[in-house]
């Protein structure tokens, strides 16, 4: 392990008791085997902070959830399902893994991969709005991400810029999937009213609906975003911002980019069956559609997840 001063500048207490206690090298691992670091994000029941293994010497993020939170919210079958669905899902380049789920008497701890670029909405805070090849080059790679979650049956509900993390390679890992859902066998919609305003869709403002379907709405809200560096939708009130989407009332700003213009229109259509890659395989909206877009023209799909990020501005 570094030492102390190191530890120091890398953001690890260094006045950690457990720190002198040996790290364990086999079945369920423990608070001792890591050395907590600085916080990465916080939530309403949660705080991710970066923490080194003692066991591997990698770098993770801990979710760390606070059991009394829970009970107090009622929020015990959320943390369950957050589980739940970053199990499906594990293997997936663009959606964070998760290698152990533990608890102590106070907390669940869930260990995550680290993405050292932070959230896409800080880079786009950061630059104003990205490049039309780094537009295409992210929205390509949650097209992807999102296909792999649908097929495995899980529904995030809270797509936004900051549940889209970067790696340290400049690659998306989606995570979050706290207010996520997983769908039973032949199930295709939830009905618990989540997410974010200036992203949700208008089939969980009119009928209390969510399917796959409405994570294309919030996809398509997020391009607009990446292009035109404000939200597609965003009023004073949120009860302003659910009128105009309930109307599907955005403009597109002078220059935006054509062809993404257009998938935008694709994507932000009020009925969730008509919107592009939301349609059943085989279908003319299904995800094959999506990814045959003329935005992704030059998208090389097979080197997706291989091929270096183009150059961030
Ligand atoms: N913020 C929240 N989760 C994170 C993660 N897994 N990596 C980096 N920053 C984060």
């Amino acid at each position: 392990r570094p030492p102390p001063y190191l530890s120091r500048e890398l953001g690890y207490s260094t006045n950690n008791s457990a720190q002198s206690l040996p790290a364990r090298s086999s079945g369920k691992p423990t608070l001792h085997d890591f050395q907590f670091g600085v916080t990465l994000g916080e939530g309403s029941y949660s705080t991710v902070k970066l923490a080194k293994s003692r066991v591997d010497g990698k770098e993770y993020a801990v979710k760390v959830i606070t059991k009394s939170h829970l009970i107090r919210a009622n929020k015990v079958e959320t943390a369950a399902a957050e589980r739940k669905a970053l199990i499906r899902l594990n293997g997936h380049p663009g959606i964070v893994s998760l290698y152990h789920a533990f608890q102590d008497e106070w907390s669940l701890y869930f260990v995550i991969d680290y993405a050292a670029n932070g959230e896409m909405q800080a880079l786009i805070s950061r630059l104003g709005s990205l490049s039309i090849p780094c537009v295409r080059y992210y929205s390509a790679q949650i097209a992807d991400a999102l296909e792999f979650m649908h097929s495995k049956g899980v529904l995030h509900r809270d797509l936004k810029p900051e549940n889209i993390l970067l790696d340290d390679a400049f690659r998306i890992k989606i995570a979050d999937f706290g207010t996520g859902k997983v769908l039973e066998q032949g199930e295709e919609r939830a009905t618990t009213f989540v997410g974010t305003a200036q992203y949700q869709a208008p089939e969980l403002l009119e009928r209390k609906e969510t399917t796959k379907s409405s994570d294309y709405w919030a996809f398509g809200c997020v391009i607009y975003q990446m292009t035109a560096g404000r939200f597609a939708f965003n009023e004073l009130s949120d009860y302003l911002t659910w009128q105009k989407v309930k109307r599907v009332e955005y403009e597109v700003p002078d220059g935006f980019d054509e062809q993404a213009k257009d998938l935008v229109n694709k994507l932000l259509v009020h009925d969730p069956t008509l919107r592009l890659g939301a349609g059943p395989t085989g279908s003319p909206n299904d995800p094959n559609a999506l990814k045959a877009h003329p935005f992704f023209a030059t998208i090389v799909w097979s080197s997706l997840w291989t091929d270096a990020a183009p150059e961030i501005e």
